[in-house]
């Protein structure tokens, strides 16, 4: 039922309210303090979509090479991706020769990086753009080229004299997880000798995950992302598998993340073959809910309006990155449809439905608006904006109100509840 007119808070709502401010503003546990990745990570990682395409013979506009980055970086200038937040243009695996150089040095493959990655780096800055790149804390890649163990401190220096800004530390080929945490460390605090400001991306936590549970207050204080989970595929059955993880962890993960450190569930996909449309925005929607690092991996020289209009919506964009940085969680799942929420600053909520039957066509779900934000997202009433699927204003409810909403099949309506 919708609100007319605006009602006076009493005394008691507005002792609600500054409960619900003092709960909120608790700062989460201790960063990796390097002053980066206040709110979460946003750019464009090759690993999805251009994987280990080292043959630029018969694939020379796919193959991971010089030309492929210095495409994506005039794109991310010109497109309007740079203005809507996507910052780090970050290389993944497959970017190395197979050997060190003379002084032990990681050196980029001469082939298909001719002019090394200082100068790809120089390039990616003129466009007011970051440089990442990828080194994997065991003795060789997940794909087989050189690993850093044992030379953490000379690949931290190399990478900061050629100007990255990120680091993705993979963690393949490493002996045991005793090694694997403690080179975890290693690398952060080697990269914080350097000087350099770059981003520190773990995974960390899903190397250890079939040994233990990991220590997520420590890992916080190294790194600035951590992968919790499996590789992300093109597909509607790997988004759906990293949802039911990050669900069924919630307990574990959600109140790690924060400024500074952030719960990683892997790249965006959009823009590519294997989701839907609404797939698409199940996606987008949930990444903002759950203040996830927005690395889309995609070719932006292909990518169609709507998918582009998606990743670059400035409404969820600014749920992804809103500055009280505290991730969402899934608050119920009832007869195959679950909420999310996330509380934002300014006593703002974000709430997303998704309706995962896929059987059937769109299915009508009302929820009691007194059920969100633990009861004080709307009190006593509040302005909803449906963003998702596209953006529509609903108007005023009161706390005593339902709200009915529309979903389609594996899609999902994303809501954002302002306190007025
Ligand atoms: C692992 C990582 C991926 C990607 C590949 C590269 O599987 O989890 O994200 O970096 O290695 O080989």
């Amino acid at each position: 039922m919708k609100l007319e007119g605006r009602v006076r808070l009493p005394g008691f709502l507005l002792a609600l309210r500054f409960l619900a401010l003092v709960l909120w503003s608790f700062p989460g546990a201790r960063a990796l303090d390097n002053g980066l990745a206040m709110t979460p990570t946003m750019g464009w990682l090759h690993w999805e979509r251009f994987m280990c395409n080292v043959d630029c013979q018969e694939e020379p506009d796919s193959c991971i090479s010089e030309k492929l980055f210095m495409q994506m970086a005039e794109l991310m200038e010109s497109d309007g991706w740079k203005d809507v937040g996507y910052e780090y243009l970050c290389i993944d695996d497959c970017w190395m020769a197979p050997k060190r150089d003379s002084e032990g040095r990681l050196q980029a493959d001469p082939k298909r990086f001719p002019r090394g990655i200082r100068h790809l780096a120089d390039y990616v800055h003129s466009k007011g753009l970051k440089l990442g790149i990828y080194a994997d804390v065991g003795n060789k890649t997940c794909a087989g080229f050189p690993g850093s163990f044992g030379h953490y401190d000379i690949d931290a220096k190399t990478f900061a004299d050629w100007g990255v800004d990120l680091l993705k530390f993979d963690g393949c080929y490493c002996d045991s997880v005793e090694h694997l945490e403690k080179g975890y460390k290693r690398m952060s605090l080697a990269l914080n000798r350097t000087g350099r400001s770059i981003v520190y991306s773990c995974e960390w936590p899903l190397y250890v995950w079939p040994f233990r549970k990991p220590n997520y207050t420590e890992i916080r204080q190294y790194c600035n992302h951590w992968r919790n989970f499996e590789d992300v595929y093109d597909s509607w059955q790997s988004v759906k598998s990293i949802l039911a993880w990050t669900s069924f962890n919630q307990k574990r993960i959600v109140d790690v993340a924060g400024p500074g450190g952030w719960n990683d569930p892997d790249m965006l996909v959009i823009g590519n073959f294997g989701l839907s449309w609404d797939q698409q925005v199940t996606q987008m929607a949930l990444w903002a809910i759950m203040a996830a690092p927005l690395l889309m991996s995609n070719d932006l020289r292909h990518i169609s309006p709507q998918a582009k209009a998606l990743l670059q919506d400035k409404d969820v964009i600014a749920i992804n990155q809103d500055p009280l940085g505290k991730q969402g969680y899934r608050l119920r799942k009832e007869d195959n449809i679950e909420v999310w929420e996330r509380p934002l600053s300014d006593l703002a909520w974000a709430v997303a439905m998704v309706n995962l039957q896929e059987m059937g066509g769109p299915r009508f779900h009302t929820i009691s608006i007194a059920s969100l934000g633990q009861g004080l997202a709307c009190i006593p009433d509040c302005m909803i904006t449906q963003l998702l699927p596209e953006k529509r204003k609903l108007g005023f409810y009161q706390w005593t109100s339902d709200l009915k909403t529309k979903i389609n099949p594996t899609g999902t309506v994303l809501l954002r509840l302002a306190a007025t």
